[in-house]
């Protein structure tokens, strides 16, 4: 059943979304097709969570998939947008086992239009043939993806300015990936509630399944960014330590490991030798075990309220479960 509702909503995404692309401007097409993964049926593509989060968790509460496409398109593609930029802000060379569109030959001024119009577009298939909905209800979608576009956007400037700082602590941390990334999970999560009228005590429940299964899922992504198999993630294991970036392992070794602090000092980006020194300590020192179960708890607790939520027992809800328990490992 998953494989189908993934195979349906990436049709829908690429028909949608192309047809909005239009060919009058080849290398755009070009462009967003190489992101996506469409330009070759070989190509490794995104995982598609956010959609399907929000296809499943608006069918578990009684709507179609019909109902919930148009959020889930514009999700993906915003979240792809934030992809896109973030390549050429973190530096990172790969994405999807292939090379970052900004390092192409389309060079990163062409990523940077391909970004701002991919943002724009999430935008025009959320509010595309809205027959679907009440007037009101439109108006909460946007409002809500407005909002939480915003809030990634703040949460991009926090990942990027804690680049320059020595360190910083726990909460500055998890409030910057509640931002960048527990963001658009929330959102999934509550344009669901939105479009099936749920009370507003369930939406805020809706939303804080989504940050908290967020949380985990940058956690983890953290975890990946270092001890993860690039052949499987598609991303360095370099480029996070490289930069200086605040990750959740980075923050503990700083805080418990001198050795790491001394290495640190040393002048960005940050060498082969002391990137593996680096991950060395982190290693020797446990700290990849403490950051995979610190994911575990996070994700214990978004689903802690799950069956509060989704009361009634559907196979949309057996699959959700299924979704965001694999989600972390
Ligand atoms: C990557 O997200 C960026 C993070 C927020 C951790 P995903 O891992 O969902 O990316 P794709 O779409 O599957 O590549
Ligand atoms: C990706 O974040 C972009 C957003 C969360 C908005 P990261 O920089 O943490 O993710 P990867 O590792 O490059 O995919
Ligand atoms: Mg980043
Ligand atoms: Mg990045």
């Amino acid at each position: 059943m998953l494989d189908e509702i993934r195979n349906k909503f990436e049709h829908a995404l690429e028909e949608r979304l192309m047809n909005l692309v239009g060919t009058e401007n080849q290398g755009l097409n070009d462009m967003i097709r190489y992101h996506f993964g469409w330009h070759d049926p070989e190509a490794q593509r995104g995982k598609r969570l956010r959609p399907i989060i929000h296809l499943l968790a608006s069918m578990a509460l009684g709507k179609t998939f019909k109902d919930g496409i148009n959020p889930a398109i514009a999700l993906e593609i915003f979240h792809n947008f934030t992809l896109v930029h973030d390549d050429i802000q973190d530096k990172g060379q790969f994405r999807q086992g292939r090379p970052a569109l900004w390092t192409t030959k389309y060079g990163f001024e062409q990523a940077i239009n391909t970004g701002d119009f991919l943002a724009y577009s999430a935008f025009a298939i959320l509010n595309q043939d809205i027959n679907t909905f009440e007037d009101h209800q439109q108006t909460q979608l946007n409002r809500a993806f407005t909002v939480a576009g915003l809030d990634v956007m703040r949460g991009q400037y926090l990942d990027m300015l804690y680049e320059l700082e020595d360190i910083i602590s726990l909460e500055q941390y998890l409030e910057m990936i509640r931002h960048k990334t527990s963001r658009l999970f929330s959102l999934a999560f509550e344009m669901a509630g939105l479009i099936s009228t749920v009370p507003v005590e369930t939406l805020s429940l809706l939303r804080a399944v989504g940050t908290n299964i967020g949380i985990a899922f940058q956690i983890q992504d953290d975890y990946l960014g270092i001890w993860g198999n690039s052949n499987i993630t598609g991303k360095s294991t370099s480029t996070d330590i490289m930069t200086k970036k605040k990750t959740y392992p980075i923050i503990l070794g700083l805080n418990s490991v001198p050795e790491i602090t001394e290495l640190w000092k040393n002048k960005t980006p940050l060498n082969d030798e002391t990137i593996r020194a680096i991950t060395r300590h982190l290693t020797d020192s446990g700290i990849h075990e403490r950051t995979l179960s610190a994911a575990r708890k996070y994700k214990e607790k978004a689903l802690s309220d799950f069956y509060n939520i989704f009361k009634v027992d559907t196979p949309w809800r057996y699959t959700l479960y299924e979704v965001l328990e694999t989600m972390i490992r």
